[in-house]
């Protein structure tokens, strides 16, 4: 009773430790203290798996094998410890990835193995345990194996999304198949020989996985990420009904809710449907790749460094938008040294942080973060937007899709209707980039051809490093 009062307490504790940690997450301010309140969290939960006794609090009577738990907590330390200090900031999507890919595969075997046992037993356990465990099997296995066609999507080792005709259809089977086996297992008693119905359902289940992830292009898989992380947290909360963990249904719930609406946020941020994602082939490289030769014989007018720096360091307000390129280039530094040459000269610096810009979420964040940019200094899409017809100097660096006035002037563009940083509103906007070249969306920039845009071309961390040098000179 004592026991099971302390496992309680434990268990909210957990639980309040994981709401606060994703609460302090939500500003860049308090990101660090979010991911150490949420890990004080997991202990709290591991803490509350057993009791002195060294028995399962929901008494179901098994030894607690210390050892294992031991065994796997410190492999999980290492491995995490190790992807954190070693992975670099632009491959933290492929980890993500990885790490969402095992919490999904544990959550399948633990529901299987919990299911299987129970066709041993000589009481089986009610139909709507039976469902919950085989649920938490079916979507763990496809987040599973849905997770490692993202990895190695990303990693670039998988680029072309497969596609074939009827393959909509042939998936459609695959689940109504993985649906019918699960009716059929979840109303059978204790019978060991339904155990082939329920491996079945399994390696269809990670097949699935495969079928879903297989079509989609390389850049639509962090949205693919955050909707299978949302599939983990839901397969960890069906485990904990049917193993009787409040702190896995807590945990799972949170993760479940959370990645959906990461997705939900993601997409309505590119202006686009969930369903177009998994559906649309979309940044696969095909959508609208011809657009982008369409304007080809419009003039752009270069720019170079010395120039620029004259314009940046006489004007009053600037606005810095950072997109994939400058992660690319690894140019926060950069970034963050000619801003601070700039502030020193009394220009009024600001960044303007679109909330899709580079490839994951809070990914420029991040990085400025990194490179000790003032948080003060960082702004939202819609506080910069209103005031961009005051700024002097755009000065636009790797991004191309979250400042393209096509978004908002070109009613066939793939991008109609995202809402964008409004570059083209500024007196004169410089962008900083290799070439003419497609971002993500493989569509022509209008931004590159206005009247009051100057382009300066080269690698960014090249391209700033000059102005830095350009500005002190001068
Ligand atoms: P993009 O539109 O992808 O454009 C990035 C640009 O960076 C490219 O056009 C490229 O042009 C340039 N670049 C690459 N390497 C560079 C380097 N070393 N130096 C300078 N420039 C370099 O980037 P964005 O504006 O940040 O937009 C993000 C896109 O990703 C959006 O379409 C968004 O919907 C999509 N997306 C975002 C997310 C999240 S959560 N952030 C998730 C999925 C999809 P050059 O080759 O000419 O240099």
């Amino acid at each position: 009773m004592i026991m099971n009062t302390a496992n309680s307490f434990l268990i909210i504790g957990a639980a309040v430790l994981f709401i606060l940690g994703i609460r302090l997450l939500s500003s860049p301010k308090t990101a660090r203290y979010g991911n150490l309140v949420a890990a004080a969290g997991m202990l709290v939960a591991l803490v509350s798996l057993h009791g002195p006794d060294g028995h399962f609090i929901w008494t179901r009577g098994w030894d607690l094998n210390y050892a294992l738990i031991i065994i796997g907590i410190l492999i999980g330390l290492a491995t995490g410890a190790a992807g954190a200090y070693s992975v670099k900031m632009t491959s933290m999507p492929q980890m993500v990835a990885l790490f969402n890919g095992l919490g999904g595969g544990a959550a399948a075997l633990v529901a299987g193995l919990e299911f299987v046992k129970g066709l041993h037993m000589p009481l089986a356990p009610p139909w709507f345990i039976a469902a919950f465990m085989l649920f938490a099997t079916l979507i763990g296995s496809l987040s599973f194996s849905g997770s490692i066609i993202a990895y190695l999507k990303l990693e670039g080792k998988l680029e072309k999304p497969l596609t074939f005709p009827g393959q909509n259809l042939v998936n459609s089977l695959i689940l109504v198949l993985i649906l019918g086996l699960c009716g059929w297992l979840a109303g059978w008693d204790t019978n060991p020989s339904a155990a082939g119905g329920f491996n079945l359902m399994f390696i269809l289940a990670l097949l699935f996985g495969v079928a879903m992830v297989m079509p989609i292009g390389g850049a639509d898989m962090p949205v693919v990420i955050s909707l299978l992380n949302s599939f983990t947290g839901l397969a960890v909360a069906a485990d904990g009904f049917a193993i009787h963990n409040l702190a896995m249904v807590v945990a799972g719930t949170l993760v479940g809710s959370s990645g959906t609406l990461l997705t939900l946020l993601m997409c309505r941020a590119m202006n686009r449907p969930v369903s177009n994602v998994l559906f649309g082939a979309f940044g696969s490289g095909n959508t609208g790749a011809s657009s982008v030769t369409g304007s080809a014989h419009q003039a752009v007018k270069p720019i170079q460094a010395d120039e620029a720096a004259v314009l940046l360091s006489y004007a009053r307000q600037v606005v810095i938008v950072p997109g994939y390129g400058m992660a690319v280039a690894q140019a926060q530094h950069s970034v963050r040294e000619l801003s601070q040459e700039l502030a020193q000269r009394g220009v009024d610096v600001r960044f303007a942080i679109h909330p899709v810009a580079g490839r994951m979420p809070g990914h420029m964040n991040v990085l400025l973060a990194e490179a000790d940019v003032s948080y003060e200094l960082l702004s939202e899409m819609e506080a910069v937007n209103p005031g961009m017809e005051h700024v002097d100097v755009c000065l636009v660096i790797g991004a191309n899709d979250v400042v393209n006035p096509a978004a908002r002037e070109e009613k066939s563009s793939p991008i109609y209707g995202m809402p964008i940083i409004e570059a083209d509103h500024a007196k004169t906007v410089i962008v900083m980039k290799r070439s003419l070249a497609a971002g993500f969306a493989g569509i022509e920039n209008h931004l590159f051809y206005k009247s009051n845009t100057r382009m300066l071309f080269g690698d960014a961390k090249a391209s700033l490093n000059a102005l830095v040098a350009q500005v002190r000179a001068g």
